[in-house]
């Protein structure tokens, strides 16, 4: 094993210097945004008027290096993570990265619980960039995958002296993350109708949205489930895809910022996946697929080449999933639907195939729940 090292210059982001040939960059840190958009013109299955894509597989540790910078950066600030000090946290993969990428440029060891279903490259590479792999290898009874993992965090923070534990789900520096993502939109388009987010802990759509509508008040923000994911209220059922979607309920979801909500299948967001692969060679995983067949429904819908779609990462690390055909025979995963049905609350959709919800509440009302507290705090003191 080779012994941890870190290379960055600690907390400094320099300032890269914009050359005519591209970014010349001293820290590691330099290389995270700043991601260009492509238009995306390949019908998804249907022609559409063409949507934007926002590549945030084109940064160096995908779109979660920005939320895995503020949490880090944020925890140091506060004295919550020491110099030096180890970071643990759960991940499906691409936090991880994002983790062991900004890890190593500010000199914290990171260790990162995942799950039997983690994908072979991710844990080599991770194993690579000197990250240490905890393995959890059966789901909990109630709570999933999500809730063995969490289990196993609690041990290692017990474990491991001075521990910081970023919790991306619950973390408010999760989504501060995204803010410079929604700048970026604001500078790359002079006018947005939509914007496309998949929701995991909910971090990169509830960084993003207040921005967007800070500058176009009309802009509708839609967030994109998985089937039997928790996040808006479905009832949880086993899950194939990865990234998107929950078996809990992430505090970091900004329910009040969403328009709507759509909730896709594994056999959909593979199939959108693949088209793109084919029709446009960018492409990605189970997100991406998600996010681009609801941005192509929704540029049809309002008409409108004014729609962008964030892709969180590239293809390479779902060549065993998305990218195999047999994977793809042995779940049996094919498009079920190619338009969403539309339906009135959570309660309504069956949570088998594509469908889609205007203004869906918090499942936990924790804004209700938030301001009977404070008020029984007013009345108590
Ligand atoms: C590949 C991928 N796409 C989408 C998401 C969802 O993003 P967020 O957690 O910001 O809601 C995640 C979250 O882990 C992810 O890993």
């Amino acid at each position: 094993m080779i012994p941890f090292q870190h290379t960055g210059p600690g907390e400094a982001r320099t300032t890269p210097v914009d050359t005519p040939g591209g970014r010349r960059c001293v820290s590691l840190l330099d290389l995270v945004g700043n991601t260009p958009v492509l238009r995306v013109g390949t019908p998804l299955p249907h022609p559409h008027p063409g949507f934007w894509a926002k590549l945030e597989g084109v940064g160096p540790a995908t779109m979660k290096a920005r939320a895995a910078l503020a949490m880090l950066q944020g925890a140091r600030r506060r004295g919550e993570l020491a110099d030096g000090a180890t970071v643990v946290e759960s991940s499906s993969g691409t936090l991880a990265v994002g983790l062991s990428f900004v890890g190593r440029a500010l000199g914290h060891p990171v260790v990162i619980v995942a799950d039997d279903e983690l994908d072979e490259m991710t844990r080599r590479l991770l194993r690579a960039y000197g990250t240490r792999l905890e393995i959890v290898d059966r789901p909990h009874p109630a709570g999933g995958w999500q809730r063995a993992r969490l289990e196993r965090v609690e041990r290692l923070l017990r474990e491991i002296p001075d521990a910081y534990w970023p919790d991306q789900y619950n973390n408010p520096d999760n989504p501060a993350g995204y803010r410079q993502l929604g700048t970026e939109l604001v500078q790359q388009f002079d006018r947005l109708d939509a914007v496309v987010c998949s929701v995991g802990t909910g971090g990169h759509s509830a960084g993003i949205a207040p921005v967007v509508r800070r500058r176009w008040p009309h802009v509708r923000v839609i967030g994109v489930d998985a089937c039997g994911s928790t996040v808006f209220g479905q009832p949880a059922r086993p899950r194939l895809m990865r990234g998107l979607g929950s078996s809990i309920h992430p505090d970091n979801v900004a329910y009040d910022e969403l328009d709507e909500v759509h909730w896709v299948d594994a056999g959909e967001a593979a199939d959108a996946s693949r088209r793109l692969a084919a029709g446009t060679f960018v492409s990605g995983g189970w997100s991406t697929g998600a996010a681009a067949m609801v941005a192509a429904w929704c540029a049809r819908q309002l008409d409108s080449d004014r729609v962008v779609a964030v892709f969180p990462d590239g293809p390479s690390r779902y060549w065993e999933s998305v990218f195999d055909d047999g994977f793809r025979r042995r779940h049996g995963l094919t498009a079920l639907a190619d338009e969403p049905d539309t339906v009135d609350s959570v309660a309504d959709s069956v949570g088998l195939r594509w469908a889609r919800c205007v203004g869906v509440p918090d499942p936990c009302d924790r804004k209700a729940a938030r301001s009977h507290a404070a008020g029984e705090e007013e009345t108590s003191s």
